[in-house]
């Protein structure tokens, strides 16, 4: 539908009838547990819906909880250039954020020749939300961290996350929980980044969580070598 005054691509969000309506493409196979996530053009403005409507009645109930959470986590966070802007939710069951014009980071040609560039993105990125008592669960996720044309890394899908504001019980812990599980996540894109590929591809895959641990155990002895080193250079 197009209006005078072409709103901005965070402006208000569409209504589940303009987006219905609006030109779109899939992102995502419909996977049957998960969310639709749907490219639209809607008054000039490209934009990411995750819907959950088409889904089963109780995943739809599960849907509205991640999709609120998704919410309020981008409120939470505010504008920052290494999410995409929020846009708003149509209803309870979808919401909508700019499309970012770009391909998966771990897919990225560029990935080795610009490893430099995008780990200290990532690293800013996460400091950021570890110093706010926000903990993203889910950016060890090769499909969660895509790169815009430009070279600026942007961090999707806050639904797996946890945040607890300044000044509220437990936040100094969740910082510090915040940064060891971000230090596993920077451990795991450093691999993932080398120019030669992610020495990890063809191996035989341990059992879950095995890589995840092995990191966490990696990201804690690097956060207790630095805090050493600052402990010597003060004396
Ligand atoms: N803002 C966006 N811009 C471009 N592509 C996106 C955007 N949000 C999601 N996608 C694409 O859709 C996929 C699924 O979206 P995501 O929010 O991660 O949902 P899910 O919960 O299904 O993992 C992403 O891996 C990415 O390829
Ligand atoms: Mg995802």
């Amino acid at each position: 539908m197009a209006t005078a005054d072409p709103s901005p691509p965070d402006g208000r969000p569409p209504s589940r009838a303009e987006y219905e309506r609006a030109p779109r493409s899939s992102l995502t196979r419909g996977a049957p547990f998960k969310a639709d996530v749907v490219a639209v053009e809607l008054e000039g403005r490209s934009l990411v819906v995750k819907d959950f409507a088409p889904r089963a009645w109780w995943r739809r109930v599960i849907g509205r909880l991640e999709i609120d959470r998704e919410c309020r986590a981008y409120r939470y966070l505010g504008p920052v250039p290494w999410l995409p802007r929020f846009v708003g939710r149509l209803d309870a069951e979808a919401l909508a954020v700019e499309r970012i014009e770009g391909v998966e980071l771990a897919r990225s040609p560029e990935r080795g020749a610009r490893r430099e560039h995008f780990l200290t993105q990532i690293r800013a990125a996460l400091e950021h939300l570890a110093e706010r008592g926000f903990l993203h669960l889910d950016a060890r996720n090769n499909k969660n961290l895509l790169v815009r044309q430009d070279g600026t890394v942007v961090l999707i899908d806050l639904a797996g996350s946890f945040w607890i504001p300044p000044r509220r019980p437990g936040h100094r812990t969740l910082k510090r929980l915040a940064a060891l599980y971000h230090e596993a996540t920077l451990i795991k894109w450093e691999a993932l980044l080398r120019p030669e590929g992610d020495p990890r591809v063809g191996r035989p895959k341990p059992p879950r969580y095995v890589n995840g641990l092995i990191d966490l155990y990696r990201g804690w002895r690097r956060l207790r070598s630095q805090r050493s080193n600052v402990q010597r250079s003060n004396v």
